[in-house]
């Protein structure tokens, strides 16, 4: 896939069929992701590939403890105050979102309903968990991770796979090292849902948006 087409074509997906991935495709993706810059080639990262009834239960865990109301307690916490010009961009993305699945702002129960759809990590049938080391200064590794979590997602398009970043996923991870055998000293910074996309769900055809490229650049010259 040319480079181009594979950054711009590049989305969410946010509904997968349930046929299974071949696990050599996951691992091709991993090898070649593996080329990926990292600080000093330091390769803070690790990844945890769940499918089967692990991923499964794990499913069913997330989907619980949001029921429950249990807080959600990332190892790498959420931003709680962002500027202005963030916070009106999520607004859209959500807005945008909803109104693509017929879902009314005030109508609660529908939100909860595609709320917990996503808790269930959108029916993935595979999820890689991006673990970094507890004992390194977050920062750095935060932008390794994110390096190679894009080069995740783009050998996955070309291997026409979907892909979804998720937050959603490791909201809880003292239960996720539990259940997935994750040592201690990793911190899971966030789970890649992983699968052949649904094209009639809805949100395929996304309307997403971009700031201009004059809004994001400053030339100094
Ligand atoms: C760190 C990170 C966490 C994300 N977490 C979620 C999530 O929990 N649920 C979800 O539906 N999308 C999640 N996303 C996907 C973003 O909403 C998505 O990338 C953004 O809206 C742009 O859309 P696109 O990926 O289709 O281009 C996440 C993306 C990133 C980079």
């Amino acid at each position: 896939m040319e480079l181009v087409t594979a950054i711009r074509g590049r989305r969410s997906i946010r509904k997968f069929k349930p046929t299974e991935i071949p696990r050599n495709v996951i691992e091709n993706i991993l090898n070649d992701a593996r080329w990926s810059p990292s600080w000093g080639n330091s390769q803070p990262w690790e990844f945890y590939v769940l499918t089967g009834d692990v991923l499964t239960k794990v499913k069913e865990m997330n989907l619980q403890k949001a029921i429950a109301g249990e807080a959600a307690a990332p190892d790498v916490p959420m931003p709680e105050n962002w500027p202005a010009a963030l916070k009106t961009r999520y607004a859209e993305m959500t807005k945008i979102l909803l109104t693509t699945l017929g879902i009314k702002r005030e109508d609660k129960e529908a939100r909860n309903k595609f709320n917990q759809y996503m808790f269930s990590l959108f029916d993935a049938p595979c999820l890689i968990l991006a673990c970094i080391a507890r004992e390194h200064p977050v920062e750095y590794q935060m932008l390794d991770i994110g390096l190679i979590i894009q080069s995740i997602c783009l050998l996955a398009q070309d291997k026409g796979l979907g892909t979804c970043i998720m937050a959603a996923a490791v909201r809880y991870p003292d239960a996720l090292r539990k259940m997935a055998a994750i040592p201690n000293d990793k911190k899971i910074v966030a789970g890649i849902a992983l699968g052949y996309p649904d094209p009639d769900y809805p949100l395929y055809l996304l309307d997403r948006k971009r700031a201009d490229v004059n809004e994001i650049v400053h030339w100094v010259e």
